[in-house]
Order: structure tokens, then C-alpha cells, then sequence
């Protein structure tokens, strides 16, 4: 008897689970529905490549070779087209800078259905916050990036590189091409912990050395969440095997964050460190951080601190390292401007042997190189934005709010109207004279307007200092037989790594 009934009452239940679920469904299959009719309507003055009836444009995103496919669209559609990512998530893709301006000038906050997949890992910091959170937390940092805070970090920079460079020498006596990717990554995130999270100079232990890997696995995985959308649900996301890897890599990146905010307030308790910050003159980004008081006194909360933490000791090495290593990526290819470039500096230096925050300011000729590899390698390809507010166009167009935007820097740097053969490298697009007269808009690899880059001064202070030491030290040729192949990975990256024949110059290796 009681079997009978148990077994009555357990299949009730699954038919009530299944009816529950069968609810759900349907519920969420038409909230799709509707915001898909949205999305599209909004759109319907924009055209856009044909679409694949499940995939929309996924398929050719997910592609090698998908940015220059972006390109090869813009030539169809000037300013702007469609871009699915499967059937229910549609984006105007724009590439003009008109249309860049008329939507990046304002603050309207980042598109939650790809900036969210960034919660589990650094959760609400500036680069995902909004609204008044954001302006609180970006004035409460911009201090951190004056100037007169990053003058010492040029001293920083030079020990982080000295340490590559040294390694490279070792490398380079094999005389084969090598990889410098993973490398210039390590570099760049000890000088990072370095400045702003204060970190000593002992160089890179185990812990950070697993934060950087969980790193390459979190940017790949949420890439390839991005351009697929049977990931875009997070319930779904999290049962899968990616979605597991991904949880776990963060909890690897939290352990290196939550260690690193651990140290400092315990050096806080120390009195001595306490009056030795209380004296400095500048405050660098963690000191901000753990002084933090809004109006009624309140410190920041852990979470904040944490999602503040993460957010910058990504943002602060990853984008970098994509940086230095395209810019000596691009020396490689074109001697004649590396050669320019290194005698600039050895002029500068003259006989002195280490760099200072002035000298920057010198480097002219490697500037515009820098200028120039950003506009063909940006380092953040890619940017989002759904607005908060409908945006009128140049060309009569416009687009109602809650449209989705999407910024493609990457083909915003290759439109043939501001840059004559887009693809040729030539620095001197950016000589004074050229500049003047081009639109505001039309470079932008830090983005622009109010949410452009808060660490655009450091990455450009560190990229100069670092390449500038490369150059010094080696002769910089590309390997033909692995020539890279451009990837986006949230930056852009290379598939087949950065290989680079190096060939040691300094005093006794001369000739
Ligand atoms: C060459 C190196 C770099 C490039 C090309 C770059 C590019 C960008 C871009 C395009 C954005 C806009 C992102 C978006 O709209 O979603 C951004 C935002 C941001 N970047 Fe950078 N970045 C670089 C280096 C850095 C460094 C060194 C730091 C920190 C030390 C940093 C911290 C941030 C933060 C916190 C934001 C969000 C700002 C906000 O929304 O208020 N970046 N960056
Ligand atoms: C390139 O920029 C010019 C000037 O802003 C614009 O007229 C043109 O439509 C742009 N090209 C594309 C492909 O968007």
C-alpha cells in the first residue's frame, strides 16, 4: 500500500516539476521573442550581411580571420550594420566615426548582455559599473592616474623589463624565433602589482603566476561566451563543462586578488607604514581604494574593494601586454622605422642609462610607431553599449533607446576615407600636421568620452618605457613561417603566439 502511494505521489510531483518547467520556458522563449522584435525594429533602417536562421552572424564571428571579416562588411555597408549573435541578441555595429561620436560622447552604460558575463570574475568595478556607482568610484579613482603618481612608475617599469630582457638574452643565444607573448604578459603584470598595488620587487611567485593563466583561460572562455549564444544564459552557462572551467579559473584569480588586499591591510596595522603613507604626497590606486570614505564616513565594502581590485589588476596588465607586444611585433616588420626609433632614444638618453618620466615626452618618432600599431593591432578591439537615451545620426538614422551597440574599433581604424590604404603602417599618419583636421573620433583604441580609459596615461607611459628598453637592447626581426594570426580574446591576441627573432646589440655584442 505505502509503495503504491509513494509512487502515485512522486509521479504527480514530476508532473508538476514538468509542468513548472514547460512555464518557465515558454515564459522566457517569448520574453526572447519580444525583445527580438525590439531589437530588430530599432534596427530596421540598417541592413546587415545575410544571416544563418539559427546562428544570425555567429558562425563567421567565430571564425579566424572574423575581424577583417567585420572589415570586408563595412565596404558594403558604410557607417553601420546588423550584427546577431544567434537569433534573440542583435546589435548595431558601427565603424564611423560620426556614428562612434554620437553615441560614445555620452555615458550611456555598458551592454549587460555581454558585460555581465564579467560578474562572477570582477564583478561590479568601474569597467561594468553604471550610473551614479560609476561616477563615485571613477572620481574616487582618477587621482591614482595623475600624473605625479605615475612619474616614479617609469623607474618600475624599467626593473620589470630589465628582468624580460635579461631573459630574452638567454633565449636569444639559441638564434630561433621565440614566442615573446607569455613573457611580455609576465612583465607587465609584475609592473602593474608593482605601482599600483604596491607589490616589492621580488618579481613573480606561483600565486601570480596561476592568476595570469587563470587569466588567458578566463578572457578565452568569455570570448568564446560572447560569440556563442547557447552560452548566453548563465543558468545553462554554469552547467556546462565551460562554465565550470570558468568558475574555476575565478576562484584562482580571487585567490591571487583577495591575497593581495590581505597583505595590505595587514601592513596597515603596522604604525610606522601607516605614518609612511599618511606622509606621501600621492596615494597610489590601493591606498585610494582602502581610504575610501563616501560622505556619511562609510569605507568602501569588501565587495566593492575586491570588484575594484580585480578589475584593475586585469584591465592593467592584459590590455598592455596585447599592446607591447604587437607594438615590437610591428618594429619587426619595418626596420627602417625601428632603427629611426632606437636612435631617437640613444639621442635622448645620451650617456645616461636610465629612462625618466621627461623623456617621454621626447619619444617622438616611437610615439607615432606606438599610435600607428594601436590603429592596425588595437588592443581592445571591441567595445559594447546599449542606450539609455535614443541617438539621432549624422546621415538622418537614429536608434530608440535600449538599442544595442557595438563599436568595432578594430574597423573603425581601417575606414579608407580617414586612412589611405588603411593597411600600410605609417607613422607619420600621426605627425602634427596630420593630426590636425581629423576627426576626434576617428582613433580611438582607448575609447572615448566619459567611459574612455582611466589607465590610458600609465599604458601609454609604460608601453614607451618598455618598448623603448627593448629596442636598446635588441634588434627585432618577425619569423616569417609564423607570421601571428590575429585573435580577439577580449584584446587581441594572437593564435600562434608573437614569435620574434631577437638579436642582442648591447656593448660587446655590437657587430
Ligand atoms: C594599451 C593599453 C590599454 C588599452 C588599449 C585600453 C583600452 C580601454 C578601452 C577601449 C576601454 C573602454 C572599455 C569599454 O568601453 O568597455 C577601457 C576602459 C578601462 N580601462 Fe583601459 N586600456 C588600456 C590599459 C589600461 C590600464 C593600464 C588600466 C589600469 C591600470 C586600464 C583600466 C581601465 C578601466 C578601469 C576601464 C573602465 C573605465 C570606466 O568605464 O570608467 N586600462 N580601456
Ligand atoms: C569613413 O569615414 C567617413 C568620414 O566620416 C564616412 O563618410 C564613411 O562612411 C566611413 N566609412 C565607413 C565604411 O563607415
Amino acid at each position: 500500500m505505502v509503495p503504491v502511494l509513494l509512487s502515485l505521489s512522486l509521479s504527480h510531483l514530476s508532473l508538476w516539476a514538468f509542468g513548472l518547467v514547460s512555464v518557465l520556458v515558454f515564459l522566457k522563449l517569448t520574453r526572447l521573442l519580444l525583445r527580438r522584435q525590439m531589437l530588430a525594429r530599432a534596427m530596421d533602417r540598417f541592413s546587415g550581411p545575410p544571416t544563418h536562421w539559427l546562428f544570425g552572424h555567429a558562425l563567421e564571428i567565430q571564425q579566424t580571420g572574423s575581424l577583417d571579416k567585420v572589415v570586408s562588411w563595412t565596404h558594403e555597408f558604410p557607417y553601420a550594420h546588423q550584427l546577431w549573435v544567434g537569433q534573440f541578441l542583435g546589435f548595431l555595429n558601427i565603424y564611423d566615426p560620426e556614428y562612434a561620436k554620437a553615441v560614445y560622447s555620452r555615458g550611456d552604460p555598458k551592454a549587460p548582455d555581454f558585460y555581465d558575463f564579467f560578474l562572477q570574475w570582477i564583478g561590479k568595478g568601474l569597467l561594468v559599473l553604471q550610473g551614479p556607482k560609476w561616477f563615485q568610484h571613477r572620481k574616487l579613482l582618477a587621482p591614482g592616474f595623475h600624473y605625479d603618481v605615475l612619474k616614479p612608475y617609469v623607474a618600475l617599469f624599467a626593473e620589470s623589463t630589465r628582468v624580460m630582457l635579461d631573459k630574452w638574452e638567454k633565449k636569444a643565444r639559441e638564434q630561433k624565433s621565440f614566442d615573446i607573448y607569455s613573457d611580455v604578459g609576465h612583465m607587465a603584470l609584475d609592473s602593474l602589482m608593482k605601482c599600483t598595488f604596491g607589490k616589492g620587487t621580488s618579481g613573480l611567485n606561483d600565486r601570480d603566476n596561476n592568476y595570469y593563466l587563470s587569466v588567458k583561460e578566463l578572457t578565452l572562455l568569455m570570448q568564446q561566451r560572447i560569440d556563442s549564444f547557447q552560452y548566453h544564459n548563465d543558468f545553462i552557462y554554469f552547467l556546462t563543462p565551460h562554465g565550470r572551467r570558468f568558475l574555476r579559473a575565478c576562484q584562482v584569480a580571487h585567490d591571487h586578488t583577495d591575497q593581495v588586499i590581505r597583505e595590505r591591510k595587514a601592513a596597515l596595522q603596522d604604525e610606522k607604514e601607516r605614518e609612511r603613507i599618511q606622509s606621501k604626497r600621492h596615494l597610489d590606486f590601493l591606498d585610494i581604494l582602502l581610504g575610501a570614505r563616501d560622505e556619511e564616513g562609510i569605507k568602501l565594502s569588501d565587495e566593492d574593494l575586491r570588484a575594484e581590485v580585480d578589475t584593475f589588476m586585469f584591465e592593467g596588465h592584459d590590455t598592455t601586454t596585447s599592446a607591447i607586444s604587437w607594438v615590437l611585433y610591428c618594429m619587426s616588420l619595418y626596420p627602417e622605422h625601428q632603427r629611426r626609433c632606437r636612435e631617437e632614444i640613444q639621442e635622448i638618453l645620451g650617456d645616461r642609462d636610465t629612462l625618466k618620466w621627461d623623456d617621454l615626452a621626447e619619444m617622438t618618432y616611437l610615439t607615432m610607431c606606438i599610435k600607428e600599431s594601436f590603429r592596425l593591432y588595437p588592443p581592445v578591439p571591441q567595445v559594447y553599449r546599449q542606450l539609455s537615451q535614443p541617438v539621432n545620426f549624422v546621415d538622418g538614422r537614429s536608434l530608440p533607446e535600449g538599442s544595442l551597440i557595438s563599436l568595432h574599433i578594430y574597423a573603425l581604424h581601417r575606414n579608407s576615407t580617414v586612412w589611405p590604404d588603411p593597411e600600410v603602417f605609417d607613422p607619420l599618419r600621426f605627425s602634427p600636421e596630420n593630426v590636425a583636421g581629423r576627426h576626434s573620433f576617428a582613433f580611438i583604441p582607448f575609447s572615448a568620452g566619459p567611459r574612455n580609459c582611466i589607465g590610458q596615461q600609465f599604458a601609454m607611459a609604460e608601453v614607451k618605457v618598455v618598448t623603448a628598453l627593448c629596442l636598446l637592447r635588441f634588434e627585432f626581426a618577425p619569423d616569417p613561417s609564423r607570421l601571428p594570426i590575429k585573435m580577439p580574446q577580449l584584446v587581441l591576441r594572437s593564435k600562434n603566439g608573437i614569435h620574434l627573432h631577437l638579436k642582442p646589440l648591447g656593448p660587446g655584442s655590437e657587430k
